[in-house]
């Protein structure tokens, strides 16, 4: 059974979703969708046939590429035979997917609570933490972003916590890796004595978890210097307080290991993954624990549960996804097309005054616009926009490329799928949108 037994126009699927739907942040009156078709590979289709190329995943999160139908199988067959279990019960895909995470996952991360997505799977590190320590209070950075339900809305650092204040009691700010407006990362023994600082201010046995994206995603792709996250790793060890890498954009492949942290070698008390566990193909998140917190919990009472508490049909798409991403070789493809992206990043750096500063891990990158490099001026102000940054926007909408840009950047995170050739097409694109922003700075 199809959709519906007629198409719609692009027109009216436009006009009805507008009238019928809220769309996330956004001011309602200002959106203007494109209508997609259909998906293949790095590409999305418009329902007249424009071919879009995807140079962010959609969300970060179609990590596999659109159109790939070992995972539409494995969901439709996983359907046909049970579509939902009650959570008390337990399924041949549960049992596989999570002894699989146990696999793949750092070091004793051993045992997983699934939710629908990545916001509850943070809520749940939250509540987590708090049963197992006793503690009440959470470390959280300000550039950062952890959902939009009250608890990791809390956590969340930047600009769109705002409108949602007053939120959850007990969450306090580390410093930054990357302070706004400098495109450098501070010195890690300053960063790590400053962190420890708050630590003993707010009271080390207050202190219940430290929670941190391992690679900054939409405040960034801000990268942290070696040493930090394996600092941050023994701070929490002197002071009993558990660490918690928030890999929901970060995993899976997208920075050329299975996780961004494996870079660095080292091994949070808890974890959270949601987007490409199942590139996107069905909502899915989840929060890992350490064998020593899930011991904790063995005589414990777990005050939290979701309806959709490991979906099935998620977890059969979690576990065709992360065979595709082994059987096609994409964390690897990740890696070496990192390196071809990092070539292209450099070379935009080189030719273009607009550019200031380039970052990338695998596939995880960014471009950050200046107005000037020297005194570095971001091309927004901090949380804003500017006319140069929708131009850039614009142009690179009207010329087939969909991608994100918050505040100065433009995120360049396309599925890990992408060839040599394809990366070429869209930097091409996106080198035209900077030689737009060029000539606004020059005036
Ligand atoms: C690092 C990080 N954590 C948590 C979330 C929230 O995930 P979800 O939108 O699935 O609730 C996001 C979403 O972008 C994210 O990037």
């Amino acid at each position: 059974m199809s959709i519906s037994p007629e198409p719609m126009t692009g027109e009216e699927i436009v006009r009805l979703s507008r009238q019928h739907t809220l769309f996330p942040w956004a001011v309602q009156g200002a959106v203007d969708p494109l209508p997609i078709d259909h998906g293949e590979g790095v590409y999305v289709y418009t329902t007249d046939g424009r071919r879009i190329l995807d140079f962010n995943s959609q969300l970060m999160a179609v990590t596999a590429g659109h159109g790939e139908r070992r995972i539409v199988e494995a969901m439709a067959e996983q359907a046909l035979r049970v579509a939902y279990v009650n959570p008390s019960l337990v399924t041949e895909a549960r049992a596989r997917l999570a002894a699989k995470l146990a696999e793949i996952m750092p070091g004793d991360l051993d045992v997983t609570f699934f939710t629908v997505g990545g916001a509850e799977a943070v809520e749940n590190a939250i509540t987590l933490a708090r049963h197992v320590t006793g503690r009440h209070k959470i470390l959280a950075r300000y550039r950062s972003y952890h959902g939009s339900t009250a608890g990791a809305m809390t956590l969340t650092g930047e600009p769109r916590r705002w409108p949602n204040e007053p939120l959850i009691s007990g969450v306090y700010r580390i410093p930054e890796t990357h302070r706004w407006g400098e495109p450098e990362p501070r010195p890690v023994d300053e960063l790590l004595r400053d962190t420890e600082r708050v630590v003993q201010y707010e009271g080390p046995h207050l202190i219940a978890a430290l929670v941190v994206e391992s690679v900054v995603g939409t405040n960034g792709v801000l990268v942290p210097p070696d040493g930090y996250l394996a600092g941050l790793r023994e701070i929490c060890d002197r002071y009993g307080i558990l660490l918690v890498a928030d890999e929901v954009m970060a995993g899976f492949g997208r920075t050329g290991r299975w996780f961004a942290i494996d870079h660095w070698g080292v091994v949070p008390d808890l974890m959270t993954m949601a987007k490409g566990i199942t590139s996107a193909y069905a909502p899915l998140g989840a929060l890992a624990m350490r064998r020593h917190v899930a011991d904790a919990m063995q005589t414990k009472y777990y005050s939290s549960g979701l309806t959709y508490y490991a979906h099935v049909v998620s977890l059969a798409a979690a576990l065709a996804t992360i065979r595709v991403y082994e059987e096609d070789g994409l964390v690897e493809n990740a890696r070496k097309m990192g390196e071809v992206m990092r070539a292209h990043h450099l070379d935009l750096l080189a030719r273009h005054p607009s550019v200031g500063a380039v970052r990338n891990l695998g596939l995880f990158g960014l471009i950050e616009l200046v107005r000037s490099r020297d005194p570095y001026t971001p091309m927004t102000p901090y949380g804003g926009t500017s006319d140069e940054m929708k131009a850039v926007a614009r142009y690179l909408r009207e010329h087939g490329l969909f991608t994100i840009t918050a505040m100065n950047g433009i995120h360049t995170n396309p599925p890990l799928c992408i060839t040599e050739e394809q990366l070429g097409e869209g930097f091409a694109i996106i080198d035209g949108a900077l030689d737009v922003a060029d000539r606004m700075i020059a005036g």
